[in-house]
């Protein structure tokens, strides 16, 4: 495995390589599983496998995790060389915003609700930077996890917007045996507060058993859900169900609707989200990860 921290000779070798095809993984490190099933489906699909770590600057607000944010280059190293990754590229935060940038990408809608409402720079700061890793990795493919949906279909609409010709990749969330979904923001969890964290995940299959009781009534379910959690946790900023293409928020829950929620377990902000069916399926308690849920790229990612 190559590593490169420099823009140029990553894009010299990325312009010499993507006629072959070039898989990329974008992650701020601090890889866990979550990570390495993205690693590895990019891997297995693609001759090249890239992937980054940057902690980007832009899109922590004033006051967020920034300066705490997990740094662990060397076990994420140790990780990616493991999983037989190509190129690791590695640039620090001036090599990617020197002095004088300007230029901000902006989604709108898509943007603004969920955690764009609690995070107003977050998605902005998300956007260009990804837009500037596409242009430097120029991949065919790019890999992301659904834990952060909104972020994914952000990106998917960036990419059709600005005509990247890149498939968009979105992977089931990876998690724990208790049903946390993995997180680098796991690691400040307390023992305690790691105790309770899955119950985020057990209030979204609390609402699917509502559901399969014939509870369609968006706040009527949110409502639900609110109560099982709230003694439990620090703060909820939402609990939203939404159409899963345009976020919009449902009244009633449709053929499929995407229950998300972002809460603080002590003081960190973790968010998750499922699908809720109709006719709701029936589901083990703890039901097994299933893979391969997709929001579709552009003729790429089905
Ligand atoms: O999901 C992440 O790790 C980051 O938001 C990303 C996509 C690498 C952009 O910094």
């Amino acid at each position: 495995m190559k590593i490169i921290t420099r823009i140029s000779q990553m894009q010299r070798w990325a312009l010499k390589h993507r006629s072959q095809g070039i898989g990329f993984v974008p992650t701020m490190g601090a890889l866990h599983d979550g990570h390495l099933s993205l690693v590895r489906a990019c891997r297995k699909e693609n001759r090249f496998c890239v992937a980054s770590i940057f902690v980007n600057p832009s899109q922590f607000g004033p006051g967020e995790d920034l300066k705490n944010y997990p740094r662990t280059f060397s076990a994420d190293k140790a990780l990616l060389l493991k999983e037989k990754v190509d190129i690791l590229f590695y640039p620090g935060a001036r090599e990617m915003y020197p002095d004088g940038f300007q230029t901000e990408v902006r989604v709108k809608e898509l943007a603004h609700g969920l955690c764009g409402a609690c995070r107003p720079v977050h998605f902005t700061g998300v956007a260009a930077v990804v837009a500037k890793l596409f242009n430097i990795v120029q991949p065919s493919r790019a890999y992301f996890g659904a834990k952060d949906y909104q972020q994914a279909v952000v990106i998917k609409r960036m990419a059709q917007d600005l005509n990247f010709p890149i498939g968009i990749r979105v992977l089931d969330t990876v998690r724990e045996k208790d049903g946390l979904a993995m997180s680098s923001r796991n690691k400040y969890l307390s023992r305690p507060e790691r105790m309770k964290a899955p119950l985020i995940y057990l209030s979204m299959l609390y609402a699917q058993e509502l559901l399969r009781d014939g509870i369609k009534d968006a706040r009527k379910l949110k409502e639900a859900v609110g109560e099982f959690l709230r003694p439990f946790v620090a703060k909820i900023d939402y609990i939203e169900l939404v159409c899963p293409e345009n976020l919009r928020p449902v009244a009633t829950i449709g053929r499929v609707s995407l229950l998300a929620i972002a809460c603080y377990i002590g003081k960190t902000r973790l968010i998750d989200n499922i699908t809720l069916t109709l006719p709701a399926g029936r589901q083990a308690f703890f039901p097994l990860p299933r893979r391969g849920r997709e929001v579709r790229g552009d003729g790429e990612g089905t």
